[in-house]
């Protein structure tokens, strides 16, 4: 098992889901965890916990799409703790959007918290990780980056907006030590995965735990690798958007009329 000795790791949405679950492990593989979200009372409870393999970690409330916000936070914890080695961007929001709705401001709600905070933070912990020739930033993105769905338009474009940039940074510092990757998680049962619950469970091959996405993640994070995939199957979507985008096309289409 992979260990973290002594790191320190920025974990934006640490109050529940998968980022709560990659805060703790990340706790009890020896690293110093900052978990940071906006409901106080969950990291109340996730500060004790970390605490427990932990005693420096703590969490700290912020909401990540206030940019100057997040920034100070990141400025703080590198006075405190004197680095950044390990900065997880997993902090995300879901709106659905069919675009017969009425006109409002999700698309930059959506972009503020999944690609605009990010970017923020990635370059807030840049400059530190680049002058020590090491360190890791994960931004957690979505297998609906890559095959886009009926009514997700905010989120698919924040999520293919955020890949994109990752894979940018990622070969621009890739060869000074910093690795940058983009996490896809397939389809977890968090409050996010499971939304308002009228839709059905995806197949059980993309389904995972959020225990099993963070092994995952803390065991393949610092690689020149990139992608990090919890599931292969939606790169069958890849590849058959690219080989066959007719049928593609034609499915896609009847699924989102269908759902
Ligand atoms: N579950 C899935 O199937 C799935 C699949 C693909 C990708 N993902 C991605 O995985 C990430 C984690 O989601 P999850 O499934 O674990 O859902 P979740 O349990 O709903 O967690 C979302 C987290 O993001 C935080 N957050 C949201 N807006 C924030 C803001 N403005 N400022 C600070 N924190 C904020 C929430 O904390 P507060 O509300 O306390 O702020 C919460 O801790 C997201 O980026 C999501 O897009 C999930």
């Amino acid at each position: 098992m992979k260990r973290y000795d002594g790191q320190v790791a920025v974990v934006t949405g640490a109050s529940s889901g998968i980022g709560r679950r990659v805060a703790l492990d990340l706790a009890e593989r020896g690293a110093v965890v900052i978990g940071v979200a906006r409901r106080a009372s969950l990291l109340a409870a996730l500060a004790d916990e970390l605490q427990r393999s932990s005693p420096d970690s703590r969490t700290v409330v912020c909401d990540v799409s206030d940019t100057d916000q997040l920034r100070s936070v990141v400025a703080e914890v590198e006075r405190r703790h004197g680095r950044i080695d390990v900065l997880v961007n997993n902090a995300g929001t879901y709106e659905s959007t069919p675009i017969t709705a009425p006109a409002s401001d999700s698309y930059v709600r959506v972009m503020a918290t999944n690609f605009l905070a990010p970017v923020a933070a990635t370059q807030a912990v840049m400059p530190g990780m680049l002058k020590r020739g090491s360190g890791i930033v994960v931004n957690v993105s979505s297998d609906s980056a890559r095959a886009p769905e009926a009514r997700e338009g905010a989120y698919a474009a924040s999520k293919a907006a955020l890949s994109a940039f990752t894979e940018c940074v990622a070969s621009e510092v890739g060869s000074r030590g910093v690795h940058v990757h983009a996490l896809y998680p397939a389809w977890v049962p968090t409050a996010m995965g499971l939304g308002d619950s009228t839709t059905p469970p995806p197949p059980k091959l993309v389904r995972r735990t959020e225990a099993q996405v963070s092994n995952l993640l803390l065991e393949r994070m610092g690689t020149t690798r990139v992608d990090i995939n919890a599931s292969r199957l939606p790169l069958l979507a890849v590849l058959a958007r690219t080989m066959l985008p007719t049928a593609y096309a034609r499915a896609m289409h009847k699924f989102g009329a269908r759902t």
